[in-house]
């Protein structure tokens, strides 16, 4: 399949219109950015180790019932996807409260949430990728209320689903943000990427607070031994899914 110029580049990632319209190439950067880009760096083989992750979990939901954009993984940094129409809306769910929860409400890191907590936030980079609140987000008319219904939905969903596979990898699924995109027929399917980048993973093994930490927390804060945390999700989670 020959790939013609890039269609857009993220922080992490390229993605690559491909011949057939329908779908796109999604190429794996070692390149990592925290707290809005004002933080850069490289992460070495983030790329191959997060293309990797997140083609395994693209992959369990989508067996799981979720409609997702994955096609298949086409070479150690790239995947085929279906071509969507990304909704402007990170999703973060949060079973634990950390990071930017407890920087805003004071809550203490570490503590566990009655519920999984559904949070949107306007993915829009000038503006800092604001939390919305829902009269907010009726305003910006970026979904219908049925769609958001739907993303709610979805999000528990798939929180219920990561939960469970990663306890059975020994890990504590924290938090984490999803994105979503609209098909040719306006469907909705789980776009972008599963990820080290893109969720807390802390170790359940480890009490120690630096050290359980598996997840860009330790490029975010300067913890060191990065590349070995990305390294270790990737095994747990490719030995659990041989296991399935
Ligand atoms: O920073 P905050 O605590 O709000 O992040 C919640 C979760 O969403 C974390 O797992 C973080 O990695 C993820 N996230 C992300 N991309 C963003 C913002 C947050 O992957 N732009």
């Amino acid at each position: 399949m020959t790939t013609k110029e890039k269609l857009y580049e993220g922080k992490a990632k390229i993605i690559y219109p491909t011949d057939d319209e329908r779908v796109y190439l999604t190429y794996y950067k070692d390149s990592a950015t925290a707290f809005n880009a004002q933080k850069k760096g490289t992460i070495t083989d983030k790329g191959k180790v997060n293309c990797a992750i997140a083609s395994a979990l693209l992959t369990y939901l989508e067996k799981k019932g979720i409609p997702t954009h994955f096609i298949e993984k086409v070479s150690e940094r790239e995947m085929l996807v279906k071509a969507v129409k990304i909704i402007p809306l990170e999703v973060v769910i949060r079973n634990i409260a950390a990071g930017s929860l407890c920087r805003e409400t004071g809550l203490p890191e570490g503590q566990i949430l009655p519920q999984p907590l559904v949070e949107f936030y306007l993915k829009d980079d000038a503006l800092q990728d604001p939390l919305l609140t829902p009269d907010r987000l009726a305003l910006l008319n970026i979904a219908t209320n049925e769609q958001i219904k739907q993303l709610q939905t979805l999000a528990k969903t798939i929180n219920q689903h990561l939960i469970e596979f990663f306890k059975s990898c020994q890990i504590t699924l924290v938090d984490f943000k999803l994105e979503f995109g609209l098909d040719h027929q306006n469907n909705i399917l789980l776009a972008d990427e599963i990820s080290p980048d893109t969720c807390r993973l802390w170790d359940t093994q480890e009490q120690d607070k630096e050290k359980r930490v598996m997840d860009k927390d330790r490029f975010r804060k300067d913890l060191g031994e990065v590349e070995s945390a990305y390294q270790k999700v990737l095994t747990r989670v490719l030995n659990q899914i041989e296991k399935l």
